[in-house]
């Protein structure tokens, strides 16, 4: 039996836009979220509070918040690598940030300079002082399917991080199929392997699609009873220092297919449809969801 509800968490503003070669100016990105929020999404991931010397594209993240309109019952995210990260998302007021780490040391250095380790430590020093400040944090680990620089990655390792991070204190933890290397066979392996130990509402999916099987390992998470998906509007998305990953899953693709199956999103899909012809029109280039090209092509 298929959850009767799940959430889409909304990471294209993030995910997506740290990832374009332009950056886009911060009216722009406030009126995608702003779309975005109109269609429906309860859970958005708007920006990142890195280094702008690593991500330039999202160097204005204190700016983005003044501009961009709260709503109650919408919770916006986003990154924070460290202590630092972590105090300028509480000085723009959010309630909620993401701890990143990576399950392969080489993606690990490439991402944030840190070993696994060190990035762990870090990860649970961000917890605790969120969690002092009564934000929730929500946690991500990166490479469970395959690294870009190493290849496979042992599930034992997986399960390993996410037990220390859950324990950390996180509320949800996000498996990335950071390069979409990802089978269904294998996302069945991860699941299974990961639910001996946790609760599965503990967990999320976060595909991205370069080989197109984002939407089949969904479906696989879905039927474990798997409730948050992460998406990105358009099919957004890639990890500057993850050479070939290509977008996320597209949110317009998830809600189709969820609401085809009787699955509640709360999301309305004509109107993410008008958000994911924004998001277009902004980045300036046809984007690869395939819903939304087929709803534009009507
Ligand atoms: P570093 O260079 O090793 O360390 O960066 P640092 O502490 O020496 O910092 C360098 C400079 O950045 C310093 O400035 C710091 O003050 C500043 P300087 O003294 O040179 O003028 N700095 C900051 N500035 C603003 N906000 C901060 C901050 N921290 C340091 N929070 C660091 C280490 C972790 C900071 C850096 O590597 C970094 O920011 N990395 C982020 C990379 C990133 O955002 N990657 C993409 C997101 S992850 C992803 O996409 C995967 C995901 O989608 C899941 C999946 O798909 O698998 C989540
Ligand atoms: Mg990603």
């Amino acid at each position: 039996q298929l959850p009767r509800r799940v959430d889409v968490y909304e990471v294209g503003p993030r995910d997506g836009l740290q990832n374009e070669l332009r950056t886009l100016p911060t009216r722009d990105k406030a009126r995608l979220i702003n779309a975005l929020v109109a269609a429906g999404e309860k859970r958005i991931e708007v920006t990142s509070f890195v280094s702008p010397k690593w991500i330039p594209q999202l160097a204005d993240a204190e700016e983005l918040l003044k501009q961009v309109g709260r709503r109650p019952g919408v919770v916006f995210s986003a990154l924070v690598p460290n202590l630092k990260g972590l105090e300028r998302a509480q000085a723009a007021g959010l309630e909620e940030a993401a701890v990143f780490i990576s399950a392969s040391e080489a993606h690990s250095k490439k991402n944030i300079n840190k070993t696994i380790a060190e990035a762990l430590a870090g990860a649970k020093e961000v917890t605790a002082a969120a969690r002092k400040a009564g934000m929730r944090v929500r946690g991500y680990l990166s490479t469970v399917w395959g690294c870009p620089y190493e290849g496979h990655v042992p599930v034992e390792r997986v399960v390993d991080i996410c037990r220390q991070l859950v324990d950390a204190g996180i509320y949800q933890l996000s498996l990335g199929d950071t390069i979409g290397v990802g089978t269904p066979r294998q996302t069945e392996e991860i699941l299974t392997a990961l639910l001996q130990h946790m609760p599965v509402d503990t967990l999320a999916l976060h595909l991205h699609d370069t080989r197109g099987t984002a939407l089949a390992n969904a479906l696989v998470g879905l039927s474990a009873g798997v409730t948050t998906f992460d998406a990105s509007i358009g099919g957004l998305g890639g990890c500057p220092y993850a050479p070939g990953a290509a977008g996320n899953l597209a949110s317009e693709d998830a809600v189709f297919m969820l609401h085809g199956m009787g699955v509640d999103t709360g999301i309305d899909l004509d109107k993410l449809v008008e958000a994911g012809e924004i998001a277009q029109e902004l980045i300036g280039r046809k984007l690869a969801g395939k819903y939304l090209q087929a709803a534009l092509g009507e």
